[in-house]
């Protein structure tokens, strides 16, 4: 995403990406709250209702939050497709979405069949509307690029993800008969690697480049990566349903080479950085895919050797490494390359020649953002060592997240802040243009 390849016209207002990015960093500081509310006995099991509901409001209130907000305002740039209605679209996924996510952790909290009803209608709604519209843009593509195939490959993924969590909630909201130890595994890999994967990968291969000042990804990587994880998927899938084990124990495997390939492709490139001055991102991007190799590796290893097959803490440590790790690491990072992109980019756009407007390091100095990374570390090690030592370490990692959370939501509020702040100065010496600085 570059001003040069970004206009006013193809750009959608900078409200309809903002909701959900000032909205995410909060379900982090819930996810905390919950952490410390109910204490060491989270980590007891991952089928404890306390640790559902923080898994999902990290992977909905925080992650599809901000990969949906993404992809809306990414679209008409990478794809050159606009969602049409994009205030609407908007809105109607980021209030079911949001409202969606808390109700299904209230509704794993309590086990009350109406909150899983609620949650599935507010969740349908968002996601159903998420999926049509991005969808319809994504097969209106002119050129498919390699990012076009993976961006189609992860909302596919993400449609059978949803499709299983709508089922695995029917059982609990309606009682729908379905092996639910099986759904639950699948839902879960088509959301990790297929829809929370393919996506990272598929953005990588324009940002990695754009931003780190790196070579490309091999052509050949970024056309066939996504489609062959896709695939791999399906037959895993089927292989786990119809209970073949050996075969869904390789093709498990192959997938955890797949996503191991990723990583270790994108922490390569990154050591061939062309420009030698650090960016504050490089850090989320260097921990999420070291968190990748690390849980593709301990996946990988699992099922063969018979001490981590019994070890409960290995289910625990992956998650930790896939979703915050992982997913958290560079959906963080990514935000402070979007926002502050984006609001000086509608200013630029909306008050030139009128008043001054500010860099984006202006807008959000680097310190700050070196600064939180240190908070999201501490709490991804100490997460990691929390899963192991749960009575000593929960709640100083709950403390962490807590403080990481804020830290973010406050650096991004202040980006919200000083860009209405400046557009308001500049509407009051520009009032020709009204009209136009109401499109922000
Ligand atoms: C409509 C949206 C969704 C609904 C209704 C939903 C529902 C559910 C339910 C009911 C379970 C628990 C199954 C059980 O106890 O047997 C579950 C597990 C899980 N879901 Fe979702 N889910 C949704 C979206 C997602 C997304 C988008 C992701 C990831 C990117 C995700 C990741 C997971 C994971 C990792 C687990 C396993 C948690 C664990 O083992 O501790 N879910 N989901």
């Amino acid at each position: 995403m570059n001003s040069a390849g970004l206009s006013l016209e193809q750009a959608p207002p900078f409200s309809v990406p903002l909701r959900f990015f000032l909205t995410a960093p909060w379900f982090l500081v819930l996810a905390a709250a919950l952490l410390a509310w109910r204490g060491p006995e989270v980590f007891a099991s991952r089928w404890l209702p306390a640790t559902l509901a923080l898994t999902h409001l990290l992977t909905l209130g925080f992650m599809a939050q901000v990969m949906l907000g993404a992809l809306l305002q990414m679209l008409p740039v990478v794809v050159g497709v606009v969602v049409p209605r994009p205030r609407l679209a908007a809105a109607l996924i980021h209030i079911p979405l949001t409202l969606g996510a808390l109700v299904l952790a209230v509704a794993f909290l309590n086990g009350s069949p109406a909150w899983f009803q609620g949650a599935l209608g507010l969740l349908g709604l968002g996601f159903g509307t998420a999926l049509i519209a991005v969808h319809l843009a994504l097969w209106h593509a002119p050129v498919v690029s390699g990012t076009v195939i993976a961006l189609r490959c992860a909302l596919g993924a993400l449609m059978v993800t949803v499709g299983l969590g709508l089922a695995l909630g029917g059982f609990f909201g309606w009682g729908f008969s379905l092996p639910v130890v099986i759904v639950t595994h699948l839902h879960t890999a088509w959301g990790l690697v297929g829809w929370t994967t393919l996506l990272v990968a598929g953005v990588a291969y324009q940002v990695v480049p754009m931003f780190q000042i790196t070579p490309p990804y091999p052509s050949a990587f970024v056309r066939g990566f996504a489609p062959l994880m896709a695939v791999l998927l399906v037959a895993w899938s089927v292989l786990t349903f119809g209970d073949w084990e050996t075969a869904a124990r390789l093709t498990g495997a192959a997938l955890a080479l797949g996503v191991g390939l990723f990583a270790m492709t994108t922490l390569y490139l990154l050591t061939q950085r062309r420009r030698k001055i650090g960016d504050p991102t490089l850090a989320y991007w260097r921990t999420s895919m070291a968190s990748l190799l690390a849980g593709a590796l301990l996946w990988l290893l699992t099922p063969w050797v018979p001490a981590l097959a019994q070890a409960p803490q290995v289910e625990w440590l992956l998650g930790i490494l896939l979703i915050f790790g992982f997913a958290v690491a560079v959906i963080n990072g990514m935000l402070y390359k979007i926002v502050p992109f984006l609001a000086w980019f509608h200013l630029q756009a909306q008050l030139l020649g009128r008043a001054k407007v500010p860099t984006m390091k202006q807008l959000l100095p680097e310190v700050r953002i070196r600064r939180q990374f240190w908070a999201y570390l501490a709490t991804l090690l100490l997460l990691l060592v929390a899963a192991v030592h749960p009575s000593v370490l929960t709640y100083p990692a709950a403390l962490a997240l807590g403080v990481t959370g804020i830290w973010l939501g406050v650096n991004l509020w202040a980006v919200g802040w000083t860009y209405r702040r400046i557009l308001q100065d500049g509407l009051a010496i520009a009032p020709v243009r009204d009209n136009q600085v109401m499109r922000g």
